[in-house]
Formats: C-alpha cells, structure tokens, sequence
C-alpha cells in the first residue's frame, strides 16, 4: 500500500501571496496580507476552506436539514438564550460539564455505549474537535495518518498544528482492508490515526473489524512522550453517521469519538 506525506518546514521565501488580503498592485493602496502582517510562511497565498454554499433546497454536500426546526424548539432555544444572557458579566463554566453530560445521555441512547462526562468533548463542530485532538496529540515531530481519498480537511488541522501528514490508499472500491491499513499504522507510527465513516468523500461505511485492527496496530505504536512513550490516538468520525445504512454496524471500538451536537 502506497502512502504520501507533506511535512510543513518553515521556508525563508514565502511563496508570493495569490488569495484575498494579498497586497494590491503597486502604487494603490495596500490591503492587509501577506506581506503587511507576519503571515505564516505555510500558510501565504492560502485559499480559505469553504464547502459550496448552494442556492439548492437540499444541501447534502453540507449534511444541513432541510426542515427548519420545530417552533418547540425555536421557542426552547430562545428562553434558554434569555437565561444565559441574565448572567454575561461571568465567564461560563469553562468545562460545560451540564453539555457534557447531555451529549453523553445522547450517545447513550444512540449508540448504547455510556460514556462519563470526562470521556465527552465538545467544541463548535467536530472540525474544532479535530483540531484539537491534534492540538493535543499531534504536533511538530509527530504523525497523523488518514486514507485518501478522504475529508479535505484533515490535512489542514496537521498543517495547522504543524503534524506531519501522511495518507495511505484505499483500494479500488474505496474501502480500507484491515491488514493494509494496520500495516501502514505500524509502518508510520502516527500519534493520530483519522477514520471517517461513512467516508467523505466517497460515502464508504467502515467495517468494525477494519476498526478493529486499526486499534491493535495503534497500541503497537511508540509515541514518544514525556515519561517514555504511548500508543496511537484513534479517530473514527462520524460527521455523516446519519447517512448510515439501515443494518450497518456502528464502529465503536474507537479510542475517541468525534461525534458533537450538530
Ligand atoms: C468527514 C467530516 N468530518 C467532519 C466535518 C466537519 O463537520 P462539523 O460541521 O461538525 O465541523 C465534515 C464536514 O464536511 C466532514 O465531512
């Protein structure tokens, strides 16, 4: 199984600015860029990321409802406002454990598995989860791996994190067989393994015994840390869980679940 990988070394000539904010031409007047704030080299002449934001009734390339919510709902959502609004002179609880431990009672009942308030995290979107499981896992001198095609994304959170990327292949029907994919673990080392199922974008649901030997290979891996070394962090992202098949197994040998309130 072939892999690629892109590190992001620190490069001394920045490649010339191309996206929004790069300076104008000379002699008009400058805009705010590249060459006017201390840009991240890696990061100048960047394109933002943007899902199309279509003028369609069904959006399922961003998995949004096409049914507004209930007026129940609306009307819950507006009190709840109003409550918390009466106490901003204070920080929130910067834990949310009450969120915490509604999305545990979620997932308890949509998948079975009950989890404890300190095994759930929350952020704004499951994008913000990723990044900060890299944030937290990855990093310079460590490895996430993923198996391409998949979310455009993911090596976006390594760059930002500055984590090397390294991406292994599917086979031809866009499934992951579970002996080459635990062989590209082992091979990699990664401190961060990225799993998507269904898969985007190719929509392949993961088999749990892929899963499976996903995990038995990322607790072969040496991560180096501070008091000797651990193994890998397995994702398995749910963000299209919904698009499941009726009957399709649900993967949940992972070590973490991405899974937010959307
Ligand atoms: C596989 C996958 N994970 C995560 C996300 C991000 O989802 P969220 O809106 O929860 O940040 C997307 C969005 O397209 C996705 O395709």
């Amino acid at each position: 199984m072939g892999v690629t990988s892109t590190s992001t070394p620190a490069s001394s000539t920045p490649a010339r600015p191309t996206g929004p904010g790069a300076p104008s031409a000379a002699g008009s007047q400058p805009s705010l860029g590249a060459n006017v704030l201390p840009v991240r080299p890696e990061h100048a002449g960047l394109e933002p990321y943007g899902a199309p934001q279509l003028d369609v009734p069904v959006l399922l390339n961003v998995n949004e409802n096409p049914y507004p919510p209930s007026a129940e709902v609306v009307a819950t959502i507006a009190a709840d406002v109003a409550t918390a609004a009466s106490g901003l002179n204070r920080y929130p609880d910067r834990d949310f454990p009450a969120l915490r431990s509604d999305l545990a009672d979620f997932l308890a009942k949509e998948s079975g598995v009950r989890l404890a308030v300190e095994q759930i995290w929350a952020a704004n979107g499951s994008n913000e989860v990723m990044l900060h499981v890299l944030q937290a896992f990855g990093g310079p001198g460590r490895t996430a791996l993923s198996f391409a095609p998949t979310y455009s994304m993911y090596p976006e959170y390594a760059r930002d994190t500055a984590t090397r990327w390294v991406q292994g292949r599917r086979e031809d029907d866009f499934t992951l067989d579970p002996a080459a994919a635990a062989a590209t673990v082992r091979a990699e080392q990664p401190s961060v393994v990225l799993l998507a199922s269904p898969n985007n974008p190719t929509g392949t649901a993961l088999r749990p015994e892929t899963v499976a030997a996903v995990c038995e290979a990322a607790l072969d891996v040496e991560v180096p840390t501070t008091s000797g070394h651990a193994p890998a962090v397995v994702v398995v992202d749910e963000a299209y869980g919904e698009f499941r098949r009726a009957g399709t197994p649900r993967p949940s040998s992972s070590s973490t679940d991405t899974r937010t309130s959307r």
